[in-house]
């Protein structure tokens, strides 16, 4: 096994809306998570909302809301994100528990609505400034090197009403201006920054409107090309204020094999990745939109706005890294006669090579050196895995310890196409797996999709204690840890 660089990062992630809970506390503003309830594997979370003639009605996160609705919260649903696992109180005990673990790196997000509660305040609310300054400076007590997300789905809802939300080029100076606050209050805390989680899921949520509608299509375009412009603006200010700063781009790794060698299924599959992944990735890693890029407005019979002056700032900000989270791959095909399996923000044929989790996401280590290596090829950045990990419930046995060799074997496999991927020559400097400790799942709401090494006592109906347990994870990763990666028995 290729040796993983001395100064690898090893650590974990996590993010402010899954994992603070206050949702309502010290000042903190709205975000449209807070209205979605709980789901599961089989139904979606929903919001409740109100239309303008004020009827009250739910939809799923998955369906068109009118642009006139209002989200209310209604007393009889449970939200489980209002107190996700209260790591807003509980943060200097989690942080503990990350560095006896050894972390060199913690991956959270700063939640814009603590710190600019509208999204567009002439102030900044003093209470979440201090939350993550206290926050900061608890890692680097414990030597760990802060990686932070600047946007982690959680645009302050006011933002939302009153601009429409990101199809409005508005949103491009205010989060630029919320993110130049935060790096320049934090320029002696933190130098790593990424600017949007999964940017590239604004336009994947499209895949699953039946009948796509071309205005849609055209807003989530749209909206995507306005976050383009306010990261590279970002990354941009970033450099301006301090030259150590090293920013990233963070794209949801949805990987896809054709499924037969059909050459039909050769072409698909390569447009899926085209669309999914590498439309993103191209525009913030080389700073232009790719060549067919063209062909996708085309097809969904698009025109986007995009100035020359923005052109420019994407040529002028493009990012220092590239990180992408990874938990599965799929199939494409052009056959009808297939199995469909689902995945993060995704769904697909089924691989009959692969085993699939509880939740039907497959796990394919392979395709995380697969995929390692086809993005060191394609940008030649350095790149760390920012999310990875197995969503599974745990049983806790009667003496508070927790079995979950499953999770070892997921994670163990992937370290090892890390290292494979190492001896390919990828230039890959860290890992930081999802919910290093358990937290509130996005895509269901459940507390029982679990990705940590940290057991938190919180059922999916919100009951428990929110004690903290150690699984078996926890010891493993310790040792992989002090090991830098030799020892993953
Ligand atoms: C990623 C997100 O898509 O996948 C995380 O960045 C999310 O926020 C993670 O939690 C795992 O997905 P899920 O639906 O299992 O929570």
């Amino acid at each position: 096994m290729t040796k993983f660089p001395h100064n690898f990062y090893w650590g974990g992630a996590t993010a402010a809306n899954q994992c603070e809970g206050a949702y309502n506390v010290d000042g903190r503003g709205a975000i449209k998570y807070d209205f979605l309830t709980a789901g599961t594997h089989e139904q979606a979370r929903s919001y409740m909302y109100k239309d303008k003639e004020g009827n009250i009605k739910r939809a799923t996160m998955f369906d068109i809301i009118p642009d006139d609705a209002e989200l209310i919260l209604d007393e009889n649903e449970y939200y489980p994100n209002h107190e996700g696992i209260d790591f807003y109180h509980r943060y200097k005990e989690d942080i503990a528990l990350f560095a006896e673990m050894g972390f060199k790196m913690f991956r959270m997000s700063i939640a814009w609505s603590r710190i600019f509660p509208n999204g567009d305040d002439e102030t900044p609310n003093q209470k979440g400034v201090d939350f993550y300054r206290s926050m900061f400076e608890e890692m680097r007590k414990h030597g760990i090197e802060p990686l932070v997300t600047l946007h982690h789905f959680d645009t302050p809802y006011a933002l939302e009403v009153k601009y429409g939300g990101w199809t409005n080029r508005a949103l491009i100076e205010h989060f630029e201006r919320y993110a130049d606050f935060v790096m320049n209050e934090y320029k002696d805390l933190v130098t790593y920054w990424l600017t949007f989680n999964e940017i590239n899921n604004l336009t994947m949520m499209t895949a699953f409107i039946e009948n796509l509608p071309a205005k849609v299509a055209k807003d989530a375009y749209q909206s995507l090309h306005h976050q383009f412009v306010a990261s590279a603006r970002v990354v941009k200010r970033a450099h301006l204020i301090n030259p150590e700063n090293k920013v990233g781009c963070m794209i949801c790794g949805i990987v896809s094999y054709p499924l037969t060698c059909d050459p039909k299924d050769i072409l698909e599959n390569q447009h899926k990745m085209e669309s999914v992944m590498y439309y993103s990735g191209d525009v913030m890693v080389r700073g232009a939109y790719p060549h067919f890029a063209q062909r996708i407005w085309n097809e969904l019979g698009i025109t986007l706005d995009i100035t020359d002056q923005d052109k420019q700032e994407l040529l002028e900000g493009k990012v220092d890294i590239y990180t992408f989270s990874y938990y599965m791959t799929n199939c494409v095909t052009t056959h009808d006669d297939s199995e469909t399996a689902g995945g993060n923000f995704s769904f697909g044929a089924k691989n009959p090579y692969l085993k699939y989790s509880d939740w039907g996401w497959s796990m394919d280590a392979d395709g995380l050196r697969y995929i390692l290596t086809e993005l060191y090829a394609r940008y030649q950045v350095p790149i760390i895995v920012t999310e990875n990990g197995l969503g599974q419930d745990d049983v806790v046995e009667e003496d508070g310890s927790i079995h979950d060799d499953y999770r070892i074997d997921y994670l163990r496999d992937h370290f090892v196409a890390m290292s494979q991927a190492l001896s390919d020559g990828v230039d890959l400097i860290g890992y930081t797996s999802w919910g290093c400790i358990d937290l509130v799942s996005a895509g269901t709401g459940e507390m029982k999709k679990r990705y940590g090494y940290i057991y938190v006592d919180r059922d999916n109906q919100g009951n428990g204690t929110m004690d903290r347990l150690k699984k078996d994870s926890f010891y493993w990763y310790k040792k992989v840890i002090a090991s830098n990666g030799e020892d993953l028995v």
